[in-house]
C-alpha cells in the first residue's frame, strides 16, 4: 500500500514542508526544455517549485504536466500564479512580483480572492505577519534577472499565449523525490528534477558515490516511466560546463559499472556573470542523444 505523504516527508538538508518558497526559478529553463526536440503533445513530470517549469512546458505545447514537491507551500505559489495568468493582465502580474512598491500587493490580487483555495487564502494572508521570510530571497521584490530567460513572462504576447493553453489547475503531488516513481501514472517524455540531486545523499563522502546512489535509487525507478526518447534532467549546475561534467560522469560510470546513459550539456547561464550552466540528464535508449 502506498504511504501517505505525512508519514514519509522528511526534510532534506535545505528543504522541508512549509518552508520558504521560490516565487520564480533560478534556472535557464528555456535553455534546455526542448533540447531533445519538440515537446508538443508530450506528458511532462517536473519538480513543482515556483511552477515555472510547468508554465514553460505548457507554453511549449505540452499535453499534460504533473508536478511534485516536498514543500507543500509551493502548491500555493503555483495556484496563485495560475489564477493570475488566467485573470490578470501582464502588467499587473509583473508589478505584483517585480515592482518593489507593489510587491505582493493585495490590491492587485483582490479580485481573484473568490477563486482561491483555503490553503492559498491562508498562505497569502500570512504575508502580513511573515513578510519576506516566506520567500527564498530577501530582496525588495522577486529578482528580475530571470525575466529575459523565461519565455512566458519575457513578452506580453507569450504571457497571453500561455493563458490560452494553461489548464485551470496544475496537478501537484506533495511528496519526496524518493517516492515519485510510485505516482508516475503516464509515460513521460521529459522529467525535470531541478537541482534536488545537490541535496541528496550528503552523508556520502564523494560526488561519484552520490551519483551512483541517486542513479540506483531514483533514476532507475523513474526511467521505467519515460518514453523511448525520454530524458530525465536530474541536475542543474550553475557556472559549470558540460566538458568537466562529462569527464566526471565517465569516471563514475566506469567505477560503479553504471550504464552509459548519463550525459551533460552546456547552456547559456541563467546568471549574467557566468558564461554557461551545465544540465545533466539520463536517457533511456542508447540510440537517442
Ligand atoms: C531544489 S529547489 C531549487 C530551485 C530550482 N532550481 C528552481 O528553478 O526553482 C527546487 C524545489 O525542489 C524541492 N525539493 C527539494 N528537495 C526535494 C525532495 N527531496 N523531494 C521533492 N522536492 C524537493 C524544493 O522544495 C523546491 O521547491
Amino acid at each position: 500500500m502506498t504511504k501517505q505523504p505525512e508519514t514519509f516527508i522528511e526534510p532534506t538538508y535545505a528543504f522541508q514542508d512549509k518552508g520558504a518558497v521560490y516565487l520564480f526559478t533560478n534556472e535557464n529553463i528555456s535553455g534546455y526544455i526542448d533540447r531533445s526536440g519538440d515537446i508538443s503533445g508530450a506528458n511532462i513530470l517536473t519538480v513543482g517549485a515556483s511552477g515555472d517549469h510547468a508554465f514553460e512546458s505548457y507554453l511549449m505545447g505540452a499535453k499534460h504536466v504533473d508536478t511534485f514537491d516536498i514543500n507543500s507551500w509551493q502548491k500555493n505559489v503555483i495556484e496563485l500564479k495560475t489564477h493570475m495568468i488566467h485573470h490578470l493582465k501582464y502588467s499587473d502580474f509583473m508589478d505584483f512580483f517585480f515592482e518593489k512598491q507593489n510587491f505582493f500587493g493585495t490590491k492587485i490580487i483582490e479580485p481573484l480572492k473568490p477563486l482561491f483555495s483555503d490553503d492559498l487564502k491562508t498562505f497569502v494572508s500570512s504575508y502580513n505577519t511573515n513578510n519576506k521570510q516566506m520567500f527564498k530571497y530577501l530582496g525588495p521584490c522577486a529578482p528580475d534577472f530571470i525575466i529575459d530567460r523565461l519565455r512566458y513572462i519575457n513578452s506580453e504576447q507569450n504571457y497571453e499565449a500561455l493563458r490560452n493553453v494553461l489548464p485551470d489547475k496544475i496537478e501537484f503531488r506533495h511528496c519526496n523525490i524518493t517516492h515519485i516513481a510510485n505516482y508516475m501514472d503516464k509515460e513521460y517524455k521529459l522529467v525535470m528534477l531541478s537541482n534536488i540531486f545537490e541535496y541528496m545523499y550528503r552523508f556520502l563522502s564523494t560526488n561519484d558515490r552520490r551519483v551512483n546512489e541517486f542513479s540506483n535509487n531514483i533514476l532507475d525507478n523513474i526511467e521505467e516511466h519515460i518514453t523511448q526518447d525520454g530524458r530525465i534532467y536530474f541536475h542543474y549546475a550553475w557556472g559549470s560546463n558540460a566538458a568537466s561534467w562529462n569527464n566526471f560522469l565517465a569516471f563514475t560510470q566506469q567505477r560503479f559499472n553504471l550504464p552509459k546513459n548519463l550525459t551533460a550539456i552546456s547552456i547559456p547561464s541563467a546568471f549574467k556573470n557566468n558564461k554557461t550552466d551545465a544540465v545533466i540528464y539520463a536517457f533511456k535508449s542508447q540510440n537517442i542523444k
